[in-house]
């Protein structure tokens, strides 16, 4: 295979690059291209545009493929837990069981958020959405932890990663709690990640606490799927924003306020929305997926299509069978996931989805298991951010240490050229 490209334009010749990834990935590296030839290249949506070079996530839209630092998604959400996929993730290798007490006692001694967090959660209003509120609190951390804002060293990193993979999930229980008006919770040290998370959301005031192991599974499944996912539009922010070296837990609140958009992980929302709407209309999925058809109708079927998968999502696929296997466990009958199921086998049927190679994404089932599990609709996609929060933290660490400059995107200006200022009187 040929290692570089050449561009001819005008009476140039200019040879460019061609790097290959580990998986025999090319791309044509236009470093020198502005110098070279005085072009930019123009992308929007970046659709073929690599941002980086990341030895993170791997995944083939394609053949459905996703892996973390080489493991199978399946395998993983099969038998890892999720504090062991967030240290491979952030770290590059699976942890042993030393390195594994290590990093949970470490994040444990972390778990503790500064009181004065509350007055803040206090003076949100009870219907605030609480993305907007978990993305707040997280910028707030920054002024409670002034010390994880100037990391300059790999020590520095790590103090600032436990503390954030500590705190993070007491912002997003109590921000749960506040919108139910429950009393906040402050975990238990003694129970291991997932279950802790468990007791400080559905944790009630007058009774003790016991893990329920079918909804544990579950939600470890849950976060290990949504764990990282390479370059989205949420995890790009998180670098970006992190290039200007603004701060760990700043950079993760811009990527939460990213992740927010329902054409991102707020679609897990919307697609519960969606089903709703389609049940207490009557439950004519026919309808619908003529909405979804129609150019002149704004409405999408949320919880299909990808901007890289074009074949299936793997998450979906695990997603699916998990939401089928919970519901049986908890013993509850959801009339949406037949809505769910007799959309999907309409759209797989379709030709407008067919030849668009629009499948089901991630967030089509994953908000029915959530509702299984008593977590109230509007949460869903902070649940989808507690499971990234290891894949942003990740990608953050990775950008920091590869020393990769500020980011800053050229244009092309196509705006009013020089022209003269008009007094207002003739204007
Ligand atoms: N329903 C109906 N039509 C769709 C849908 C959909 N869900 N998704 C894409 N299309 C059509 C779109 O109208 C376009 O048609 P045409 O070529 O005739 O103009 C074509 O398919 C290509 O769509 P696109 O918007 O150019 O594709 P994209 O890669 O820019 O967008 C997407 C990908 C995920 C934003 C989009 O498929 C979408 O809006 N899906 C619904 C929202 C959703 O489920 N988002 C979650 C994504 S997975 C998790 C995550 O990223 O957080």
């Amino acid at each position: 295979m040929s290692t570089k490209a050449t561009l001819n334009y005008n009476d140039l010749s200019i040879d460019l690059p061609v790097i290959t990834g580990s998986e025999n990935e090319s791309a044509i590296d236009i470093a020198a291209l502005r110098s070279g030839a005085n072009l930019v290249t123009i992308d929007p949506g970046f659709k073929n545009t690599g941002s980086c070079e990341s030895a993170i996530t791997f995944l083939d839209g394609d053949k459905g493929i996703l892996r973390y630092r080489g493991y199978s998604i399946e395998e993983l959400a099969e038998k890892a837990s999720f504090l062991e996929v967030a240290y491979l993730l952030i770290f590059g290798e699976l942890p042993n069981t030393e390195q594994l007490e290590v990093f949970e006692n470490d994040i444990k001694s972390n778990s503790v958020v500064d009181e004065d967090i509350k007055k803040i959660i206090d003076a949100f209003p009870k219907a605030a959405h609480p993305m907007g509120v978990l993305a707040s609190l997280t910028s707030a951390l920054t002024a409670f932890n002034p010390s994880s804002v100037n990391v300059n060293s790999e020590a520095d990193m790590y103090k600032a990663i436990v503390k954030i993979m500590g705190k993070f999930p007491v912002l997003v229980a109590w921000t749960m709690r506040k919108t139910q008006g429950l009393p906040i919770d402050y975990g238990d040290k003694n129970l291991d990640y997932v279950g802790n998370i468990m007791k400080m959301m559905f944790g009630q005031p007058n009774e003790g606490f016991k893990v329920n192991p079918a909804v544990k599974e579950a939600l470890n499944k849950l976060l290990i799927l949504h764990a990282d996912h390479e370059q989205n539009c949420s995890t790009s922010t998180v670098r970006i924003v992190g290039s200007s070296h603004a701060g760990l837990f700043a950079s993760l609140s811009a990527g939460i306020s990213a992740l927010w958009g329902p054409l991102h992980g707020g679609a897990n929302q919307a697609v519960l929305e969606m089903l709703e709407a389609i049940r207490e209309d009557g439950g004519d999925t026919a309808k619908f997926m003529m909405k979804a058809k129609d150019k002149n109708d704004p409405f999408r079927l949320m919880g299909f299509g990808h901007r890289v998968y074009k074949n299936f999502d793997p998450r979906a696929r695990i997603i699916k069978k998990a939401a089928d296997e919970v519901l049986e466990d908890l013993g509850i009958d959801d009339p949406v996931l037949d809505i769910a199921k007799s959309l999907e086998k309409e759209a797989l049927n379709d030709p407008y989805f067919v030849d668009r190679k629009l499948y089901p994404n991630v967030d089509f089932y994953s908000g029915i298991i959530y509702r299984s599990l008593g977590i109230p609709v509007q949460m869903f996609t902070v649940m989808f951010a507690l499971g990234r929060l290891p894949g942003w933290i990740a990608q953050w660490r990775e950008m920091r240490l590869g020393k990769e400059p500020i980011g800053r995107p050229r244009q092309i200006y196509t705006g009013a050229t020089l022209r003269s200022y008009v007094d207002i009187s003739h204007r």
